[in-house]
Parts: structure tokens; sequence; C-alpha cells
């Protein structure tokens, strides 16, 4: 029988729908509430996937609940992810940890001091396009690692509903986008050392089309942000961010090693295209997936946390990892603004590989 935690959720938005669908799927997650501010969205989802919907108070104080999962805006989830520990559940985060290193500091030290779980999305390092990635690079296919480029250049998302939170503190591109690309790069490189950057605004203020409210909005965040990520390893990959490009064709990913070279898709997504060169060939050769999970599992990263604490064991999606990619993405105005190379505090664990040969529900091998 399949090992399952009670799971209260706090915030219904968007992204809820595909925490609420894949709950289904994996069946760690036994999720019992759902809660919102906003009491008609809580009532809409929970309609909709047949979840009770409590007030989080009652998530927070329920005996019952042993994990939250906190999917409110980024600003938000520190204090979610902190009244949930110090309620005593285990908890587990929307991207990314914190908007301040400080506060995922404390909320790490918290967890680690009553003896739970703390963890974070992206998940998506765990589909089969990044395992994929990882298992070439792990396999000697393009050598070692001596660089790279990790780029996500577009105009940005003014012309949604939600654009004006998304030029707010604790978005901008890397904050936003960034938590993928940095997190894979932790899982395919293992940790970093130090950041270089230099990072810079466009216009104080944008206008969004006609659904954005309010129309006209004010920009609080460097909207393109460029610099060089040194990995333990010794690599060394220059990310560019960026709300400020009409058009780009760079791949998403790339790394260069000493026998050749490898390209990935958006690590926004589970799946898509990897491919490698080396020399001999003419030309990229895609390779198929070697994992599964290459379609949307968000909640993946859940699941693994809730067998790991079962189990006694490190989850993949740690509070550990989402610290150490915050420190990274801060890094890169600090940097900017001190106009220095900042030697970062914080390191991580390398997560380990997702196994082969999973079944859909799973994270690790079912012994039969
Ligand atoms: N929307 C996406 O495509 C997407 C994709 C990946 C990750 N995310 C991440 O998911 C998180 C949520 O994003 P979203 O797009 O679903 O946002 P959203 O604004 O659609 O939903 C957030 C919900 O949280 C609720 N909320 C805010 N503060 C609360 C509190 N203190 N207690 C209870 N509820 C509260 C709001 O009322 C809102 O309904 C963010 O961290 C975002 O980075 C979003």
């Amino acid at each position: 029988m399949t090992k399952s935690l009670k799971v209260g959720v706090i915030g219904c938005g968007m992204i809820s729908d595909w925490y609420f669908k894949a709950a289904k799927r994996f069946k760690q997650l036994d999720i019992i509430a759902c809660a919102d501010l906003n009491q008609e969205m809580a009532e809409k989802q929970g309609k909709e996937y047949g979840i009770p919907v409590w007030q989080a108070d009652e998530i927070y104080n329920s005996p019952e609940v042993q994990l939250i999962i906190n999917l409110t805006p980024p600003k938000v989830h520190y204090y979610v992810m902190k009244r949930a520990l110090e309620s005593g559940k285990h908890a587990y985060s929307e991207k990314p940890l914190g908007v301040d290193l400080a506060q995922a500091k404390e909320l790490l030290d918290q967890a680690k001091a009553k003896g739970l779980y703390i963890g974070c999305a992206p998940d998506t390092f765990m589909g089969g396009g990044h395992q994929t990635a990882r298992k070439l690079i792990d396999d000697g296919w393009i050598g070692k690692v001596f660089a790279g480029t990790a780029m996500f250049m577009s105009r940005g998302p003014e012309k949604w509903k939600h654009a004006p939170a998304f030029y707010d503190k604790g978005a901008g591109p890397v904050l936003d986008i960034g938590p993928y690309f940095v997190t894979q790069l932790i899982n395919l490189l293992g940790p970093a050392v130090a950041v270089t950057a230099v990072v810079t605004k466009g216009p104080d203020f944008r206008e969004g089309g006609e659904e954005t409210v309010p129309h006209i909005y004010p920009i609080n965040v460097p909207t393109h942000q460029a610099g060089i990520i040194e990995f333990a390893n010794g690599a060394q990959i220059t990310l560019i961010g960026s709300y400020e490009v009409y058009k780009s064709s760079h791949p998403f990913i790339e790394l260069y090693g000493t026998n050749g070279s490898l390209q990935m898709h958006h690590p926004n997504f589970f799946g898509g295209t990897v491919k490698v060169f080396q020399p001999g060939y003419e030309d990229w050769k895609e390779v198929p997936p070697s994992h599964i999970y290459n379609t949307d599992a968000r909640s993946v990263g859940v699941a693994d946390m809730i067998t790991s604490i079962i189990d006694k064991k490190e989850a993949r999606a740690s509070g550990e990892l989402a610290y150490h990619a915050l420190e990274i993405m801060l890094s890169l105005e600090k940097s900017s603004q001190l106009q220095r190379r900042v030697v970062l505090e914080s390191t991580c664990k390398r997560p380990e590989p997702m196994p082969l040969g999973l079944t859909d529900g799973n994270v690790e091998l079912i012994n039969l």
C-alpha cells in the first residue's frame, strides 16, 4: 500500500489546478482540505476537485493535517511557511522559497529545530527531459562540463491579468523564471560557489493589455539580468534573464564539455527535446527520454518529500536546494549593486537522480 500524509493546501489560485490534478496521480498526497483568503477561489476549486474547504486557520490548527502545501504568491511564502512550521506541520512551497534570504534561512532553521521537512518547487528538474540530460552528463557523453549558457529572454507578461505582480519584489525574470533554470543547473552540475553580474531595468512603468489591472503599473525589479555563475565543479555558466527582449533564438540551456555539447528544452517543462553533439557527428543528435514524467507532473516534488519523510531520507526538492538557488538568484542583483564578484555562503547537496524504470505516480521503484 502506498504510504501517504494528510495534506492541507493554502492558496487556490492558478497553479492549484496542477496540484489538485496531480494529487489524484500521486497517492502520497491525501489532500483533506484547501483554503484561500479569497473564499470564492477556495469554494470554486474545492467544488471542482471534491476537496473540503476550510479556513486557513483551521488547516494550521488541525491535528489531522500533517503537511501544508503553500500555493500563495511569492511575497506571502515566508508567512505561510512560518505559520505551517510553527503549527508542527511539514511544509512545501511553490517557488521561490522566499523573497528575502534572511527569512528563507529562518525557515530552514525553524524546520531543522522542529525536526520537520521543508521543501520547495520547482520540481520540474525531476522530469524526464531534465533527468535524461543529467544521465547523459553523468554517463560522460560530453566529458567534463566547463561552460554553458542559460537564457530566458522575452517581453514579459504585461498583457496578463496578474502582470503587475510579475514586476513586483519577489518576481521579475530571475525570481519568477530563474528558479527553473538555476535548480536544473544545480541538478546537472552540483552547487555553485560565486556569481558575477550586471543587472538593469527598462522603463519605470509598463502598460498592460485590456485585462491588466491596473492598466499602467510601476516596475519594481530589474528586468534584464546578465551574469556568470561559477559552479564548484569548475563549470562557468552565463545566465541571462530578461523581460526586455522582443525576439531571441538562443537555446534555453546549452552546456559545453571536454568531449561534446548538450542542449535542452525550457526547464519550466518536465519534458522536451534533449540533444547532444560529439566530435565526429555532423549535427546535433536528439536523445529519446530515458526517464518518465515528460508532461506536467507538478507535485512529484511533494510526493517525493512525503516518501522521504516516511522513509527518513533526504528529499530531492529540498529546502536546502531552494535556499541555495535563491542565494544564487539574489546574488545577481547584489553583484551588480556592489560591482564585484559575490562569493556564495550557502551550498547544497546535488539531488539524487530519479531512478530508471519508474511507473506513473511513483518516485521510487517499488519492490513487488
Ligand atoms: N500561475 C502559474 O503558471 C505558476 C506556475 C508555476 C509556479 N507558480 C507559483 O505558484 C504560486 C502561486 O501562483 P498563482 O499563479 O497560483 O497565483 P494566484 O494569484 O493565482 O493565486 C494565489 C492565491 O493565494 C491566495 N492567498 C494569498 N495570500 C494568502 C494567505 N495568506 N492565505 C491564504 N491564501 C492566500 C490568493 O487569494 C490567491 O487566490 C507563486 O509562487 C508562483 O510563483 C505559478
